[in-house]
């Protein structure tokens, strides 16, 4: 089938199953969302679907459909044409890792340039132009031209999107697109989202926000420590008093996974993300300006555009409108 078909993922560490048996589908012009609390596995679930694993884990599928390719047996190099092109991704860490030394024209460009080399010159600009126009960028031309600094967070993620969108994949997957943003900004990129899918995308869209998701996904996948504990049309599931939820909420928001983590052992409640984020950000926004890693060179602003995958998942965030 077009857009996604996954049964049976798995996903393991080094201390066993991460995820186990996620079932899922997504049609052209559908968008599913993920939730579930921190750590239950929403990203390395995302990842998996453009075989970006990180190292050290395992994985495998029962079955792994994506844009009628069956893409559970495609080799690296098979992978590198296939991630961009037929699937991108928006990673949860892209908006304060995009190159700041590249222009977002450049950055928009870029799967173009990898996966369609016959695109050239004038229609690379056309195609970098009719990208922005899609996210609905003001001002096109003028953005295309500046760098990441220069844009608020809410344009900065509309470029990332259109970036994943400019090699005119059919599956695209958007990890916490929102979590970040403004109130007023979430709410026009939740638009943009639902939009892409209108458009006839595969919009995987991964969330830890109910109500965000309930503005944008036709139909919800609810995960829980690795595995599907319910899944449905979105107001169905939202509306259901969950199993999930009720446990999250007597845990303080936290799986067990997370909790094991020395961040949650110091605080019995869970701090909200978005204030660590910030926190966060701003270190990392002086650290960058001083001493921009070397990573960067490689560009590519997480959007899984063939070449990117070394991108750390710690899931910084920005938080500008
Ligand atoms: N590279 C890795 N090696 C080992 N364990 C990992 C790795 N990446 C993630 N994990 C673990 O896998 C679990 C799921 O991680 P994942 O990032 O998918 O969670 P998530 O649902 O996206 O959470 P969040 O809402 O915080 O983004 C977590 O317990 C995490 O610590
Ligand atoms: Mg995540």
């Amino acid at each position: 089938m077009s857009g996604v078909r996954v049964r049976g993922l798995r996903i393991g560490g080094p201390e066993g199953a991460i995820v186990r048996h996620l079932d899922f589908d997504v049609s052209p012009g559908e968008c599913v969302a993920i939730v579930g609390e921190s750590g239950a596995g929403k990203s390395l679930s995302a990842r998996a679907l453009l075989g970006l694993v990180p190292d050290g884990l395992s994985w495998s599928a029962d079955e792994l459909e994506i844009d009628g390719t069956a893409a559970r047996s495609l080799t690296e190099r098979q992978w590198r044409t296939f991630r961009g092109r037929r699937i991108a991704l928006v990673s949860q860490d892209a908006l304060v890792s995009l190159d700041p030394l590249r222009r977002i024209g450049a950055e928009v460009a870029e799967p173009v340039r990898i996966h369609e080399p016959s695109v050239r010159g004038e229609a690379v600009a056309a195609r970098v132009r009719d990208s922005l126009e899609r996210v609905s960028m003001p001002e096109p031309d003028e953005r295309a031209r500046q760098y990441p600094h220069e844009l608020s967070g809410g344009l900065r993620q509309r470029a990332l999107i259109a970036s994943a969108l400019s090699a005119r994949p059919t599956v695209l997957v958007a990890d916490e697109p929102t979590t970040a943003l403004d109130a007023t900004v979430q709410a026009r990129v939740l638009e943009l989202i639902r939009r892409i899918a209108d458009d006839g995308v595969a919009v995987v869209f991964i969330s830890h926000d109910l109500g965000a998701v309930a503005r944008v996904a036709d139909r919800v996948v609810v995960m829980q420590e690795g595995r599907v504990v319910e899944t449905g049309v979105t107001a169905e599931v939202l509306a259901s008093p969950s199993r999930s939820r009720h446990a999250r909420a007597r845990r303080g928001g936290v799986s067990r996974a997370a909790r094991a983590h020395p961040a949650h052992r110091r605080s019995a409640v869970h701090r909200p993300r978005r204030d660590q984020a910030l926190r966060r950000t701003g270190r990392r926004r002086r650290r960058l300006v001083r001493d921009p890693p070397r990573s960067y060179s490689r560009g590519g602003g997480g959007v899984g555009i063939g070449q990117d995958d070394a991108r750390s998942s710690r899931g910084r965030r920005d938080h500008r409108g």
